[in-house]
């Protein structure tokens, strides 16, 4: 069943999203599809808040009722690559298949565009396999532009991707009134 889109918010981390960050950060079913290794303890997950989620140049929690059960994190390019940035996001296994994901990234996506005003393209690399981050991107209004074969190590694998897309020129005309 969906959860409230209304409960679903995004915010930055505090030191204070310790635990709950375990949920998510320290499962393994969430961290073999990203760059990261799991975190196997609390001391570990406050060294993350602290060094990784909070200096993050835009990381934020995806909360239910401000508890913390995902992330989103976007990586943007620098000097004449700031048109562009790569986006990153998981969700604690206990949520999965309620819709927490795609709203996250429909709140995600425009205040990223308005936050970073050079970015053109958001873009997303996504192992063929994981057919469930691929919807997510889908139902968002990302578009699906190709296969990217043996594309590049990930946990030890060499991967094919397929790499998706939004744009700033993607968002619905604004109406006038
Ligand atoms: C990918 C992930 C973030 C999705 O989170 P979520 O909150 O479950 O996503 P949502 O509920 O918003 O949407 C999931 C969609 O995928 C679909 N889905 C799930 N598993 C699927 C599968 N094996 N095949 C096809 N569709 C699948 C769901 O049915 C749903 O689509 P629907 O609304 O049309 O029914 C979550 O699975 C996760 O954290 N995975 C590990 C980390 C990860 O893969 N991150 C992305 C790296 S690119």
């Amino acid at each position: 069943m969906e959860i409230n889109p209304s409960r679903i918010t995004l915010r930055p981390y505090n030191l204070t999203d310790v635990d709950d960050l375990m949920l998510y950060a320290g499962d393994d079913q969430v961290t073999r599809h990203l760059r990261w290794n799991t975190l196997t303890s609390k001391d570990d997950a406050l060294t993350f808040i602290k060094e990784v989620c909070i200096p993050h140049p835009w990381r934020r929690s995806i909360c239910i009722d401000d508890r913390s059960i995902g992330f989103i994190s976007v990586f943007p390019g620098s000097g004449e690559y700031m048109y562009k940035a790569n986006i990153g996001y998981g969700v604690a296994p206990k949520y999965w298949g309620q819709g927490v994901a795609t709203q996250a990234l429909k709140i995600a996506v425009p205040q990223v565009f308005k936050d970073l005003p050079e970015l053109v393209r958001l873009e997303a690399f996504v192992d063929i396999k994981n057919k469930a981050s691929q919807r997510v991107l889908q139902k968002v209004g990302f578009q699906k532009e190709g296969l990217l074969r043996k594309y590049t190590f990930l946990k030890g694998r060499l991967i094919d991707f397929f790499v998706f897309s939004f744009l700033s020129t993607d968002f619905p005309p604004q109406c006038s009134s």
